[in-house]
């Protein structure tokens, strides 16, 4: 009985998929919804977030979630220069491949060693390169800098230990 069940479900399954493969062929007229593509501001926006969340978990030795914002961060990276690999006429792969993405390496070593003065100073260098593209964008209105209080209260950042 329950043998005969499966079999027509896989029957009409396959069916309904003959029927679904035709509307397909007869619908084709239609052009596919276009492929999301981020807008390089949003993507900025994302990077504050982790630039800030990073700043919060390196401060509180809470070395995994930093490494995990290091990692959000450097997908944020990899996306603006696949995206905009150039964005009027700044380089930005280059930039970030030159700039940021030594940075980041430099913020993942001293938070592999657990070292909070390591992470401090490369923080600051991370925030620098953040900074000199924004220069170099002739967008030098948008500046950031290592956080002083955390907007997101909804968060925990210390580890639990
Ligand atoms: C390789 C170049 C480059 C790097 C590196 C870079 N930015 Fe940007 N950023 C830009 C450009 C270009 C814009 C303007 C984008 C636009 O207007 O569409 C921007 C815009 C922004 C904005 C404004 C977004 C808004 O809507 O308010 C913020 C905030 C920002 N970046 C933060 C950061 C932070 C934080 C870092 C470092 C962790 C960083 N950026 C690194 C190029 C860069």
């Amino acid at each position: 009985m329950k043998m005969r069940l499966i079999l027509s479900a896989v029957l009409s399954c396959l069916a309904l998929g003959a029927a679904c493969a035709e509307d397909g062929a007869a619908g084709s007229s239609a052009s596919p919804p276009a492929a999301y593509s981020p807008d390089l501001a949003e993507l900025m926006v994302g990077a504050q977030l982790r630039h800030f969340k990073l700043a919060f978990a390196g401060r509180l030795q809470n070395w995994d979630l930093a490494e995990y914002e290091v990692v959000q961060l450097r997908k944020n990276f990899a996306d603006a220069a696949h995206y905009f690999p150039n964005f009027q006429n700044v380089p930005v792969a280059k930039l970030i491949r030159e700039y940021s993405e030594p940075a980041l390496d430099d913020v993942s070593k001293s938070l592999k060693a657990k070292d909070s003065r390591g992470f401090q100073q490369a923080f600051e260098r991370l925030t620098e390169a953040c900074n000199s593209c924004h220069q170099a964008a002739g967008m030098s209105f948008i500046k950031v800098r290592v956080p002083t209080a955390s907007p997101f209260s909804n968060q925990v950042y210390k580890p639990d230990r």
